[in-house]
């Protein structure tokens, strides 16, 4: 297949080029950054354009003319993002990526959009404050793509204008897919971890996820910090598994995957953030630690006072890859640990 990828530059974008072109796939990819996926750049089968989408010259419909899929993994994907820039948040996530679907719809193209399990919200433990009884039961956090609610803070929580713009742009292919007027592929990815995950803060003016706060702690000896105590848990997913699963839905036997949302995350792989925190000091303790630099301490800090106002936090979710499972046979296959050796070691040696 030919594949426009746009955002291949990016942390799922360069794994899955690279998975694409080893496949022997043709793909053009799009991004603003190239420094990720250097080592796939002179490969015979990418063509590789550094531009910025948002550019009016920017011919999205000519760039799609003759390929067979797009796939779109443009996005601003960090919670820090959501609270400093939620306009700019909404107008790239929506806005931009309603002009990718729009070129598709005109240009009859089939389409795998990102979207985000942060589109499941909170769950109804946290939303009821405690009023369910038996609030540890996993049930409530376990999110199916097409039974579960979507359940998001107040207007006053400006994070989850990513979730919303997310959610909306899901809708809007759903309205067109009831027309008939586009073939579409939505993926919810939960949490996916691995090398080149975000750069660290201190290489970046942008706002990392978790694991680049966490791996540059390990590295400097400064304090790793738990937002609101680091009680909120996460299902943490290997690159591999992901691309995986994302490459059996670019193939599409059967047509399986048509008008379909799928989650893809590990539901084995659930720890709070504190034990992320710990787990993390352990391997690196264990495997990776310089003999000067000490080990750090772990401190609590508000999400107001990492964040700034606006920051509310998912507290739980287990994904329910049922779907996946059943129609592309699908299974992640690396516990946490070795996800976070293999991770870890990236940074570590780097
Ligand atoms: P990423 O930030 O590494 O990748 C996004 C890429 O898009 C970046 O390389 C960026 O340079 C590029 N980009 C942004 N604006 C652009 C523009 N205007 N023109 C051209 N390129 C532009 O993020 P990622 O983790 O690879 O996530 C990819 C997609 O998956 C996003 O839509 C994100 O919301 C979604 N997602 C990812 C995760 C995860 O676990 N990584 C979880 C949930 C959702
Ligand atoms: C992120 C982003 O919303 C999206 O990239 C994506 O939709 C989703 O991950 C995903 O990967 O599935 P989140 O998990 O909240 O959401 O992002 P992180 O920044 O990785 O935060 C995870 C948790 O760690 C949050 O509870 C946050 O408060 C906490 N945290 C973060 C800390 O305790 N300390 C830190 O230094 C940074």
């Amino acid at each position: 297949m030919k594949i426009l990828n746009l955002g291949a530059g990016g942390f799922i974008g360069t794994h899955l080029t690279e998975r694409l072109l080893n496949e022997g796939h043709s793909v053009i990819g799009v991004d603003t950054h190239t420094d990720k996926i250097q080592e796939s750049l002179d490969h015979e089968r990418l063509t590789f354009v550094n531009r910025d989408i948002r550019q009016c010259d920017f011919d999205l419909e000519d760039m799609m003319r003759d390929v067979d899929l797009v796939i779109d993994l443009i996005a601003y994907a960090n919670p820090g993002m959501y609270v400093k820039m939620p306009l700019e948040v909404f107008r790239l996530n929506f806005d931009e990526n309603m002009r990718i679907v729009e070129a598709c719809v005109k240009k009859r193209k089939r389409l795998v959009q990102f979207s985000s399990c942060e589109v499941y919200g909170k769950t109804p433990v946290a939303s009821l404050e405690g009023r369910l009884p038996d609030p540890e039961n996993p049930e409530y956090a376990t999110f199916s793509e097409d039974m579960t609610d979507l359940i998001m803070g107040p207007v006053c929580k400006h994070r989850w204008i990513y979730a919303c713009a997310k959610q909306l742009l899901e809708r809007v292919l759903h309205a067109y897919g009831l027309k008939k007027e586009l073939n579409y592929t939505i993926i919810r990815p939960f949490n996916f971890f691995g090398p080149k995950i975000d750069y660290l803060p201190s290489e970046t003016d942008g706002i990392p996820r978790v694991f680049s706060y966490f791996m540059e702690a390990l590295l400097t000896g400064t304090q790793m910090k738990l937002v609101n105590g680091g009680t909120h848990r996460r299902c943490y997913t290997y690159i591999d598994d992901a691309v995986e699963c994302i490459y059996r839905i670019v193939e599409n036997p059967g047509n399986v995957c048509d008008q379909q949302i799928f989650n893809i995350g590990s539901p084995k792989n659930e720890v709070t953030i504190r034990q992320l925190a710990e787990t993390m000091r352990e391997i690196y303790a264990e495997k990776f630690k310089k003999p000067n630099v000490p080990l750090p301490e772990i401190v609590k800090v508000t999400g107001e006072e990492f964040y700034g106002k606006g920051y509310e936090d998912s507290d739980r979710r287990i994904p329910d890859i049922s779907k996946a499972r059943t129609l592309l046979g699908w299974e992640p296959k690396f516990g946490l640990r070795e996800l976070l050796e293999r991770t870890i070691a990236y940074y570590a040696k780097g």
